[in-house]
This record gives structure tokens, C-alpha cells and sequence, in this order.
């Protein structure tokens, strides 16, 4: 049978992989987190993200993988680069990064048809202090809403630890883009959001595969698309970050398919 036709879908059309689909996602997860370990010494004040993102192509084309981003709804760049006040979604290009620059950059490759997605924040040079407690916060937040993933908790449970956690700190949320449901495709079921009540949304199962990419800013929540249609920023101009997994239910918990076999998710690892 087609690969893509085994499994099921449950009534929220959210597929179900089997225990064999881990080790594809692992693959594609484990090039994903490679190739973000391998570029972090290129985010330096003076370099332009569209250098940083040539490099990404270059590591993708090596790789024998392919970018999910080029082409993708007619996107034309093997990453998005968001620098300081850019949400999600920053096209690289002649951007010069100066001292103090906080960027995610969000990497999605396919490998043997499996998807790698995952995203991480960088520093060019020294953050201020707030850059890096929103870097902090953030990261954290992404991991206690990993800590919420395993079978009979639900999608609203994720949401809520994640939320919980940031307003905690006097930070917000970000409404306007979510997590996805990953796989075989690029963004399927469910819409996973970052914020929500216990116990409300689908219930989890295992073998289920989904992103969880909080964004988190230090001002409001709302965001605005820019002309280019594709840059998402801080409608207050508000510095913001993000973190994205890709993870797969397991019997008692999750696969994180996306660690940095580097150890350089979190960018203080230097
Ligand atoms: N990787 C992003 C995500 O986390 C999607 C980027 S689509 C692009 O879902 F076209 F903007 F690259
Ligand atoms: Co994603
Ligand atoms: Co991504």
C-alpha cells in the first residue's frame, strides 16, 4: 500500500502514524537540527541573512534533502530569518545584522518525504538583558508545552502551559500563527495553539506528530502582515522570539524529533 494510506485519521483529521513512521521523522528532524547547529557561527554582526540563508540552501542541497519552504505557496527561500520585531515568516535578503540582534531562523526540509521543521533563536553579537529573558522565557515556555504531550492529555492542555508560563513572566502570547500537525506533509491537522483551557481541544493519541512553535513578545500580542505578504511583525514594534519542535506521541510522553545533536537549541550554549 501507498505509505501516505496507511494509518488512520481520527475525527478532528489528525492522522495517526505507526511505530515504524518515527525513525523517517527522526530523520528528517535530526538533518533539520543539524543544519541549524552548523550555521549558528554565521550569525555575527556585519552578516546578511540572506548570506546565512544561502548557506542553509547549500547544507539542505548536500544533505540530499529538499527545501519544504522553496516554492511553497510561491515563498522562494530555503528559510525564514525574523529579526528583533519580526513575529514569523521574515524573508532573508541584504538585512545587515548589527550588535544585539535577536533572529529565529526556521528551517523545514523534506527527507525521504518525511518533514523536518523546527526553529531556534540566535544573538548577533550581545542581546540586551530583556532580549535574552525573552529568549528565555521563550524557550521554556515551548518546553513546558512539550512536558504537556502524551496520550489522554489534549491540545488545550499544551496551550494552556505554554500561556500560563509567558503571562507569568508579563509577556504575551502570539494569537495570530500556530503550531501544525507534521508528517508526510507540511501543515496538516490539528492548528496547534499556543494558549487555550485545560482539558478542551482533541485529546491526544499516540502517533500523532505535530509542531509546537510558541511566539512570544515582550509587548502585545497583536502582529501584522507587511506588504510582501509574508513578514509578521509586533503591531507595537515590541521584540519577539520563537522556538519550534516537531515532536511525535509516544506510549507514555514524546519524541522530540528535533534536538540539536549539538546541544545548541538554546542560544547561551556557547
Ligand atoms: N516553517 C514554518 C512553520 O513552522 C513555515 C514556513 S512557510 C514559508 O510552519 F513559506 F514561509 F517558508
Ligand atoms: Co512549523
Ligand atoms: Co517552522
Amino acid at each position: 500500500m501507498d505509505d501516505k494510506l496507511r494509518g488512520r485519521v481520527t475525527k478532528d483529521g489528525i492522522r495517526i502514524y505507526e511505530p515504524a513512521d518515527f525513525a523517517g521523522m527522526h530523520a528528517a528532524g535530526r538533518l533539520t537540527a543539524t543544519i541549524l547547529d552548523e550555521i549558528a557561527p554565521l550569525v555575527v554582526p556585519g552578516a546578511t541573512t540572506a548570506e546565512i540563508d544561502e548557506a542553509i540552501t547549500r547544507r539542505v542541497e548536500a544533505s540530499g534533502a529538499v527545501s519544504a519552504t522553496i516554492g511553497y505557496r510561491g515563498y522562494q527561500h530555503a528559510s525564514c530569518i525574523s529579526v528583533n520585531h519580526v513575529v514569523c515568516h521574515g524573508i532573508p535578503g541584504s538585512k545587515v545584522l548589527k550588535d544585539g540582534d535577536i533572529l529565529n531562523i526556521d528551517v523545514t526540509v523534506i527527507l525521504d518525504g518525511w518533514y523536518g521543521d523546527s526553529s531556534r533563536m540566535y544573538v548577533a553579537g550581545t542581546p540586551s538583558r530583556k532580549a535574552e529573558r525573552l529568549i528565555q522565557v521563550t524557550h521554556d515556555a515551548l518546553m513546558k508545552g512539550i512536558e504537556a504531550v502524551r496520550p489522554g492529555n489534549t491540545f488545550g492542555d499544551i496551550g494552556h502551559a505554554i500561556q500560563t508560563y509567558v503571562e507569568a513572566n508579563r509577556m504575551s502570547v502570539v494569537r495570530d500563527f500556530c503550531g501544525h500537525g507534521v508528517g508526510r506533509v507540511f501543515h496538516a491537522p490539528p492548528n496547534v495553539l499556543h494558549y487555550g483551557r485545560p482539558g478542551t481541544g482533541p485529546v491526544l493519541e499516540e502517533g500523532m506528530f505535530f509542531t509546537i512553535e510558541p511566539m512570544v513578545n515582550l509587548g502585545r500580542p497583536e502582529t501584522k502582515v507587511l506588504a510582501d505578504d509574508w513578514t509578521a511583525v509586533t503591531r507595537d514594534k515590541s521584540l519577539s522570539a520563537q522556538f519550534e519542535h516537531a515532536v511525535g506521541v509516544t506510549a507514555d510522553g514524546c519524541e522530540i524529533f528535533t534536538l540539536s545533536p549539538g546541544g545548541k537549541f538554546h542560544p547561551t550554549w556557547g
